[in-house]
């Protein structure tokens, strides 16, 4: 984090980091992501922004479907997970060699070790600067457990695996 007046503007937002996957003509990707959120109630929507110089934006930009994962705050496991995902890019290293996962019926890898996940379907997508927003629509929902998720301010020390 820099000083730039919107650096102090958003210190200390601790909004949950999340895991996103995916799938398309036989590659997968998935990446760390700060920036998403709930943005619908009814119908319930999620808005989750992948950045165009990753990898998963462009497994993405193919796909129908994204899978969504929660992370828990105290576990060095989660932690773990979100260093992999979030600090190594699927151009270079295959990072679902170096988790556990399954795959939905629709094809998208879903971690064994997240506690909440779900599948969700893209309705649209949307250029937002340098990131494009993908809005989804959540087909299937797993949740075990309510731990707190982890969260932005625990991870802000990783370094990207690819700049944004
Ligand atoms: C704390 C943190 C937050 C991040 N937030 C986002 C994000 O909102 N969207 C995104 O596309 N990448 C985000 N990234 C970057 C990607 O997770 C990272 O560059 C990853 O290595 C890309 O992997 P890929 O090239 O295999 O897709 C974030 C990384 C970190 C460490």
């Amino acid at each position: 984090m820099g000083n730039d007046p919107i650096d102090q503007f958003t210190s200390g937002f601790d909004g949950p980091v999340l895991l996103v996957t995916t799938s398309a003509d036989g590659e997968r990707a998935g990446c760390l992501v700060g920036f998403a959120t709930q943005c619908s109630i009814d119908p319930v929507r999620f808005l989750v922004c992948l950045s165009r110089t990753n990898r998963t934006f462009r497994v993405a930009a193919k796909a129908e479907l994204l899978g969504v994962h929660v992370l828990e705050r105290d576990d060095p496991g989660q932690l773990a997970l979100a260093r992999l995902f979030g600090e190594n890019t699927g151009d270079e290293m295959d990072k679902f060699a170096r988790c556990a996962w399954e795959e939905d019926t629709g094809g998208v890898p879903l971690l064994l070790d997240a506690p909440r996940r779900m599948v969700g379907r893209v309705l649209d997508r949307m250029e937002l600067g340098d990131h494009t927003g993908y809005l989804v629509e959540p087909l299937h929902v797993q949740a075990k457990g309510r731990n707190a998720p982890l969260g932005l301010t625990r991870v802000l020390h990783l370094e990207a695996g690819h700049p944004a």
